[in-house]
């Protein structure tokens, strides 16, 4: 990976040497830090993690590009996915989103619901940065109809009265802590992240390994009895904590769906014995690179997810599994076609249609996002035969 970054500018390396000097307080008041906590000070520190301050880190002029970035056609499909399961759920239905970004998913998907005729009775976002929270409420009020923007309710944790309807995340649970392990002499062993008083004075920090605790262990354990033993040398990452994670969201739903799309493979491929050093990437102006103690707080640090693991988490949360496809076949399964011909017609100029046909390239072709990106659809008290009939027959859990 090109690790030849981007000079910051000396503000923003003000900045990170904020949150730097908070992360170096906390190692030195309690010892190496695990580096699932390191991450999320670094990404969502108050007013200094990546996406709690005001940096914009979206789209062009960004770190990154999402699928809603592109255009509607991401958010115009999901509408269509999830339609027949809020209209099922009756006047009541809620579409809930995890980490809004931007807000152009949200933007575009109550406009393409509306005109399904299946709007929720309230869209509501559950967003951890204080930053984006405001660019999606400034966003949405400018594009929604009053009436819609009415609907549109931004949560501090999740519902906590029974609701019905449809929960959704675009590229969240990359964005999890994750926790990184090693293998050393059949010993599992946490990533920790400490002080680091030699060396370059710019790399305030280093890792060091720590014997995990029982809980880390048991996840690796349980990967191992279903892969093999890792060999030793081995390290990658885990989210142990994701069963919980996802009980604390949906313990209230009462009937719905529940639909995740993000980069990741299914168990056997992310935890390759070839990939050694795990799948984490930083992102910082558009450069991918392996560092995630580099900069803190001016770079995206992420993960791709363990589908198996998705799979496992929504099960032992009482919910059945509908369908896991490449982003590609779960557009186009959702009506990626119509979509597309309604945009082509509505364009009035060819940089327009060139852009609309550039958007499915990106979203759909396997060298793009098409492949690397997954999605994931529960269902709880809903008929899923009946309600996702095209997304049951893309489905091919058979790769998990
Ligand atoms: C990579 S961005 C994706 C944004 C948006 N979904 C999109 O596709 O453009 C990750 C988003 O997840 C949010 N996020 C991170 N952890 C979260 C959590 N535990 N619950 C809800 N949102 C979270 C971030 O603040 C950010 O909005």
């Amino acid at each position: 990976m090109n690790t030849e970054l981007p000079e910051p500018t000396p503000e923003e390396l003000a900045h990170s040497e904020r949150l730097s000097a908070l992360i170096r307080e906390e190692i030195a008041a309690a010892g190496p830090m695990p580096f699932s906590r390191f991450m999320e000070r670094c990404l969502y520190a108050p007013g200094l993690g990546y996406y709690s301050a005001g940096k914009w880190k979206l789209g062009a002029a960004g770190d990154f590009v999402t699928a809603p970035e592109l255009g509607a056609l991401f958010a115009r499909c999901v509408a269509r996915a999830v339609a027949p399961a809020l209209r099922a759920c009756g006047e009541s239905a809620v579409f809930f989103e995890l980490g809004g970004g931007s807000g152009a998913f949200a933007r575009d998907c109550l406009l393409q619901l509306q005109a399904l005729d299946a709007s929720p009775s309230r869209y509501w976002l559950l967003e951890p940065s204080a930053d984006l929270r405001e660019r999606q409420r400034a966003r949405l009020r400018d594009a929604l109809p009053p009436e819609r923007f009415a609907r549109v309710e931004w949560l501090d944790r999740p519902p906590q009265q029974a609701w019905t309807g449809v929960l959704f995340a675009n590229e969240v649970l990359d964005a999890l802590p994750v926790t990184r392990f090693a293998i050393a002499h059949g010993g599992v062993f946490e990533e920790h992240v400490a002080l680091n008083h030699a060396g370059d004075p710019r790399q305030a920090f280093m890792r060091v390994d720590r014997p995990a605790d029982a809980l880390v262990a048991g996840a690796v354990r349980h990967v191992e009895s279903q892969l093999g033993a890792f060999a030793d040398g081995y390290r990658s990452e885990t989210l142990p904590q994701l069963p919980w994670w996802i009980e604390a969201l949906t313990q209230n739903l009462q009937r719905g769906a529940a639909l995740f799309v993000d980069y990741g493979y299914p168990r056997r491929e992310f935890y390759l014995p070839e990939r050694r050093d795990g799948t984490l990437v930083c992102h910082y102006r558009h450069r991918a690179h392996g560092d995630p103690l580099r900069y803190p707080g001016l770079q995206d640090i992420t993960a791709f997810v363990d589908f198996t693991a998705l799979a496992e988490a929504g099960e032992a949360c009482g919910f059945e599994r509908v369908a896991y496809a490449s982003q590609a076949s779960f557009l186009i399964a959702s009506g990626l076609e119509a979509v597309f011909a309604e945009g082509y017609a509505a364009s009035d100029d060819e940089v327009a249609r060139y852009a609309l046909g550039n958007e499915v390239k990106r979203l759909t072709l396997p060298g793009e996002m098409g492949e690397r990106f997954q999605a994931m659809l529960f269902a709880r008290g809903l008929d899923a035969p009946e309600s996702f009939a095209p997304l049951v027959d893309a489905d091919r859990s058979g790769r998990l």
